[in-house]
């Protein structure tokens, strides 16, 4: 038992090392994410052995921050940490208001983070059923979620298809579509900010992530952000070099 402490509390030493936050930025966003929730939060991490070590940050959004992180196996994990201080909380209210799955009516914004996470979490496992390719979620607590890494075995992490350059444009093109069409189909799922900076090329395939703010079809914005989803997808198509119209995405996603 002691040992168990005092071997957490290593690991607890470990995550949070400044040294392993390398660089400016890293530091900068280390103080900033890490309150004291977010450390409880990550230190139940570390005990349950799902995030042992932080080896700095993959990205620093609006909302949120994605760490890579090693398991108590040695597997790269993504860490996701939104930040109570930047949250959009009227925006994430209204989406969780309009899903049956959620019945909140809290305004406490601790609560309303930790519902998206969840809601993060499901939508991914809603998705992973389908058989669209996402990162696997692997545990949400509060306003963490932990989640398979994409990337290659050294822990480089897989690029946006906004920002690389695509070298199977076609076969990419019609997977995502693909996704879009069992995601609303199978799942019920419109992911509502769908984009090629929500996708990460892994391997010439095509990962959708992002998803907390995914909503079900029987939401009143579901065709709003459905419509909005496939504008993206044309403009990024198009830069890939496929050519498709918003209308022909739509019957291939109702053609069931
Ligand atoms: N599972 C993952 N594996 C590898 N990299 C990831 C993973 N999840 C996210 N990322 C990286 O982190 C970035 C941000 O993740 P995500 O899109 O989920 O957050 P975000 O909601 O856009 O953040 P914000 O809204 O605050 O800007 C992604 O663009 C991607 O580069
Ligand atoms: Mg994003």
């Amino acid at each position: 038992m002691c040992s168990k402490v005092s071997k957490a509390d290593n690991d607890l030493r470990k995550l949070l090392s400044e040294k392993r936050l390398k660089g400016d930025e890293d530091r900068k966003v280390g103080s900033e994410v890490f309150d004291r929730l977010t450390l409880e939060t990550l230190y139940k991490l570390a005990k349950m052995g799902y995030v042992n070590q932080l080896q700095g940050a993959i990205s620093t959004g609006k909302e949120a921050n994605v760490f890579k992180g090693v398991d108590d196996q040695g597997n790269f994990v993504a860490v996701k940490i939104y930040r109570v201080s930047t949250s959009d909380f009227k925006k994430m209210q209204q989406y969780i208001q309009g899903d049956p799955r959620f019945n909140v009516k809290t305004s406490n914004k601790r609560q309303i983070i930790n519902t998206w996470v969840t809601k993060e979490m499901r939508n991914l496992k809603r998705a992973l059923e389908v058989g669209v390719k996402v990162p696997k979620p692997l545990v949400a607590k509060n306003n963490v979620l932990v989640m398979e890494f994409i990337g290659d075995d050294i822990g480089n992490p897989a690029q946006l298809m906004r920002q690389t350059i695509i070298s199977n444009p076609d076969y990419v093109a019609d997977k995502i579509l693909n996704y879009v069409k069992i995601l609303y189909n199978n799942a019920k799922l419109v992911h509502g900010d769908l984009s090629g900076y929500n996708i990460l090329i892994d391997d010439g395939e095509p990962v959708i992530i992002d998803i907390s703010q995914g909503v079900t079809v029987d939401n009143p914005i579901s065709r709003e952000l459905l419509n909005r989803d496939i504008t993206n997808l044309v403009n990024d198509f198009k830069k890939m070099g496929v050519e498709i119209s918003k209308d022909e995405i739509k019957s291939k996603i109702m053609d069931v």
